[in-house]
């Protein structure tokens, strides 16, 4: 792997004490979260909400877009903490139009196979044993596999593999569609998933970090001689500043990978890349959009703030007892986690359907700045669940 500078925690003592965050506030979370998914159960029976809100409030949509599965998710999440059957029916009965999108490819043309079929059918299996669920997640992770580009070792993240525009190039949002690969072959038998999936992840490493460990949001490969090309961004504030949700998608998406393939250099990488990103949080420990951004008027992120909770959580059980950043990086998990639930949960705005205030899909874009993110709302679940319970990610 190349060499990437680490800078380590920049801020002194910040992350040493970890903050009153009591089992009994996390509940609370919790309950108002739950109450948010029974409010839109009905609602979103066989429609999605939309990615991102509008006025804090999520629209319908059917099953497009990379995001559906994060309130199928949610709905998860719901039934494994409560039990309660009506979560697992409305879960259940989602399935449906995941099988339909798989079997009539529709939009399917994207690497975010893995964040849809992650969560909606792998963890339908995980915790039910669903067959059903089982053969489309497989389905799913042979769309995923035929994206992968042989000589330049990376799965291509959006469009058909011919169009000239997308043709070549990684993102770092992938990472978090590997684990369906990595599923696919152990339940599969299967090694080819692996691989592709072990490729992307080493050339991720390569091209998408850079050597001051903050990553370029996307990425070029040559297709044909497999060689680097150039990196740039898509929602980041530019081609070479560092976009903060990749930047949190790596520092969930490289140990989910060492889940699977035990290379520990991808851990040894992950807290060059979380160091950077602690070391660049604002007073209340959500980060800005972009990291260039650390004060000023810039609107906050907090689908990223969510994303890096459950990626130090996930970090730091990987590390061993005598390696100082485990507690630092559950310490500093904790505090993202206690700022989010004071300031930046919708209790306040009883017209809201969503959970995470303040969270920005695409400002270059003008899409969903400042709003509710539908992938917040489930990190934002998730991270409390895995601060409250033993939880086995459907990751
Ligand atoms: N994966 C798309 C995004 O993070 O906006």
């Amino acid at each position: 792997m190349k060499q990437v500078k680490d800078e380590g925690i920049q801020v002194g003592s910040r992350y040493d004490q970890a903050p009153q965050l009591t089992k009994e506030r996390c509940e609370e979370a919790m309950a108002f979260i739950l109450g948010q998914v029974d409010r839109n159960l009905e609602t979103f029976a066989d429609t999605f909400p939309s990615e991102a809100s509008t006025g804090n409030i999520y629209k319908q949509i059917g099953n497009t877009e990379w995001t559906p599965a994060f309130w199928t998710g949610m709905l998860w999440l719901a039934y494994e903490t409560t039990g309660e059957e009506k979560y697992r029916q409305a879960a259940e009965k989602q399935l449906g139009s995941y099988r339909q999108r798989v079997e009539e490819r529709c939009y399917t043309d994207t690497h975010d196979l893995g964040f849809l079929y992650t969560l909606s059918c792998v963890s339908a299996y995980k915790l039910t044993g669903n067959e059903e669920a089982k053969q489309l997640a497989l389905e799913a992770a042979d769309l995923l596999y035929n994206r992968y580009l042989e000589k330049a070792g990376i799965i291509q993240a959006w469009g058909n593999l011919s169009d000239p525009k997308q043709q070549g190039r990684m993102i770092i949002d992938c990472l978090m569609n590997l684990p369906l690969l990595f599923w696919a072959s152990e339940v599969s038998g299967d090694r080819k998933y692996y691989d592709a999936a072990a490729s992307h992840v080493q050339k991720s490493a390569e091209y998408l970090i850079r050597e001051d460990a903050t990553s370029f949001h996307t990425f070029y490969m040559d297709t044909e001689t497999g060689r680097p090309k150039y990196g740039s961004t898509a929602q980041g504030y530019s081609d070479d500043s560092c976009w903060s949700r990749g930047q949190a998608w790596g520092i969930y998406g490289f140990p989910l990978s060492y889940r699977y393939t035990e290379d520990t250099e991808l851990i040894g990488l992950t807290k060059k890349v979380a160091n950077y990103f602690l070391s660049r949080l604002p007073e209340d420990y959500v980060a800005y959009w972009d990291l260039i951004f650390t004060d000023g008027p810039e609107e906050r992120d907090s689908s990223a703030a969510a994303i890096a909770v459950c990626g130090l959580l996930e970090t730091s059980a990987h590390l061993p007892l005598t390696d100082p950043l485990k507690r630092k990086y559950e310490n500093a998990a904790l505090l993202i986690l206690k700022s989010l639930i004071k300031n930046y949960m919708t209790r306040e705005i009883p017209s809201s359907n969503g959970i995470l205030l303040h969270a920005v899909y695409s400002k270059p874009g003008n899409n969903g700045v400042d709003e509710c993110c539908i992938w917040g709302d489930y990190y934002m679940y998730e991270a409390l669940v895995r601060v409250t319970r033993d939880w086995k990610p459907y990751w």
